[in-house]
């Protein structure tokens, strides 16, 4: 993993307060990567994560832990369960052991139980390998023991990592799966087991749809593997399988693709409709045609909680990509989390997909906004909306009509001179929505960082108004509605209730808050806009 430390190396800017997000998880001073173990239990969220605990670039992989009661604002807690001289402790899953199957608990207080990847090092006698081990807690999330018979499963190998565990219950029973990878393979491998510390291999997916490009050198990392109803209807339950992939994904470098399927408790098999005929060199057109969690640069290793109620799906990424994860422009802090995505399952075009839209702060968001307007129409101009407000995120929602017009979009922290912005834009020839990095502040920290990444997004029928009739109306092609979360740091679009997500980071310079709608080309009509601030 030395290669995690590229060439360009950590560039660290003494204090950046005003890249510090308001509603997303940062550690305090230190590096974090993926999410792991992320869990519901004793009332609280627990998200533990990828830390360094010494530095604020990768190395020295612990777990660290935060919880947060609401999914917005989280507390800090610190290592959780931290590296020595044997293992690195990389990423994994905590599964809740009602019944006290592993036998770490009692039956009255059951135990939280740890399945992560023990990263061998020269101080271990399984050195060069990557394997799997267990850690339980007796103190719901805060304390935690490993098991001394650890690694419980291995291959022998170097890359097999990540494991998801969850319980599976069907026709034929109940048991534990664990869906991990053989990274370098592009396999996801499935194991299953009664008590979490035998396994027994019941089946492998892949390689399929994106692995990586003509070199082959795609990871497959961090899997997941959840039922979903389609539509909300119990009796027609689907099953995601989630496989992150770095580098080779849809924007490049690091980014999660899904497979729509079935799963009977040992094997995946994904609908044909999900699988892609992927040429060799595994970009262009054919990548475009598989499913991606997000079209932007910055969401990785998503994995979503376990012991959710209400059979709610919530998952969280890293707001990162490995192209240039180690020397974003943020002191003392490196990397956050996005913002958890409640998913679902809808029916889009004939198929079971998946639609993704942000937990935000309880108050201060839909129409409740600080401004708002409705039925605005433009030719060829600007709108200057509120500035974005330092220490709030900003949530904008729009519906639009692009119309006659060539392009519309926003230009979100822009330098107040008028100069520097990220674009997000659509299109309506094309029918892509943009988002636009190159021109928005610090860009010129690593050769990868600025871009400029797109996602194709179907128009909705023009609904009829409820205001009455739509002065609009005559406008043909369809109306395009985002929600987009502007925080310090990144932006995240939400388009079309969330069947299109983008999300990107960028660093403004501190004073760049500008935020302006334009139309270019012809006319195009504002149904709907609010702007809210919430922190
Ligand atoms: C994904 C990943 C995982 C690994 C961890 C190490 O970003 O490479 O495969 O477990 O990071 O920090």
């Amino acid at each position: 993993m030395s290669s995690r430390l590229d060439a360009a190396h950590p560039q660290t800017v003494p204090g950046t307060p005003h890249f510090r997000p308001a509603i997303h998880y940062t550690a305090r001073k230190t590096w974090l990567n993926d999410p792991n173990g992320l869990v519901f239990f004793g009332g609280f969220y627990h998200l533990y994560y990828q830390n360094n605990p010494y530095d604020n670039v990768w190395g020295n992989m612990s777990w660290a832990h935060a919880t947060s009661t609401d999914l917005v604002h989280w507390t800090e807690h610190g290592v959780a369960i931290p590296c020595d001289e044997a293992e690195d402790i990389y990423s994994g899953s905590i599964v809740v052991d009602r019944a006290n199957t592993s036998g770490f608990g009692t039956a009255t207080n059951p135990p939280l139980v740890a399945v992560y990847t023990s990263a061998f090092k020269d101080g271990s006698p399984h050195r060069g390998t990557q394997a799997q081990s267990l850690a339980y807690s007796n103190d719901g999330g805060m304390t935690w023991s490993k098991y001394a018979g650890n690694p419980v499963l291995s291959r022998g190998t170097p890359h097999f990592r990540d494991p998801k565990v969850f319980e599976y219950s069907g026709p034929r029973g109940s048991w534990w799966v664990m869906v991990v990878v053989e990274a370098q393979e592009q396999k996801v491998v499935i194991y299953r087991s009664t008590n979490l510390r035998d396994w027994e291999p019941a089946s492998e997916f892949g390689p399929a749809n994106a692995v990586g490009g003509e070199s082959g050198a795609g990871e497959w990392e961090c899997p997941d593997l959840f039922p979903l109803a389609v539509d909300e209807d119990p009796a027609n339950t689907k099953w995601v399988l989630v496989v992150n992939l770095n580098p080779g994904a849809v924007a490049g470098g690091s980014g999660g693709q899904y497979f729509v399927g079935d799963f009977d408790g040992v094997t995946f098999a994904p609908d044909p409709s999900c699988l892609v005929d992927m040429p060799q060199s595994n970009d262009g057109a054919a990548l475009r045609k598989c499913l991606w969690l997000d079209w932007g640069r910055d969401y990785y290793a998503a994995v979503s909680f376990s012991n959710v109620p209400d059979n709610r799906r919530l998952m969280i990424g890293w707001l990162n990509n490995w192209d240039y994860a180690n020397s974003l422009p943020t002191d003392p802090w490196r990397s956050g989390m996005s913002l958890v995505r409640e998913v679902r399952l809808e029916t889009i075009e004939g198929h079971p997909r998946l639609v993704q839209m942000p937990i935000l702060p309880a108050a201060g968001t839909e129409t409740e906004g600080a401004f708002a307007l409705e039925r605005l129409e433009l030719r060829d101009g600007a709108l200057q909306l509120p500035d974005a407000v330092p220490g709030m995120a900003q949530v904008i929602d729009v519906e639009v009509l692009p119309g006659s017009a060539q392009r519309i979009g926003f230009r979100l922290l822009g330098a107040s001179d008028g100069g520097a912005g990220t674009i997000l834009s659509y299109d309506t020839a094309t029918g892509e929505l943009t988002l636009d990095r190159r021109n928005s502040g610090n860009t010129d920290f690593h050769p990868k960082f600025a871009s400029v990444e797109t996602a194709p997004v179907v128009l909705d029928p023009v609904g009829l108004d409820p205001l009455g009739p739509d002065p609009v109306a005559s406008l043909e092609g369809g109306a395009l509605k985002l929600r987009i979360v502007v925080d310090h740091c990144s932006v995240e679009v939400f388009a079309q209730g969330g069947r299109v997500v983008m999300s990107d980071l960028v660093f403004p310079d501190a004073g760049s808050l500008a935020t302006s709608f334009f139309v270019d080309g012809g006319k195009a009509v504002i149904r709907k806009l609010t702007v809210s601030d919430v922190s």
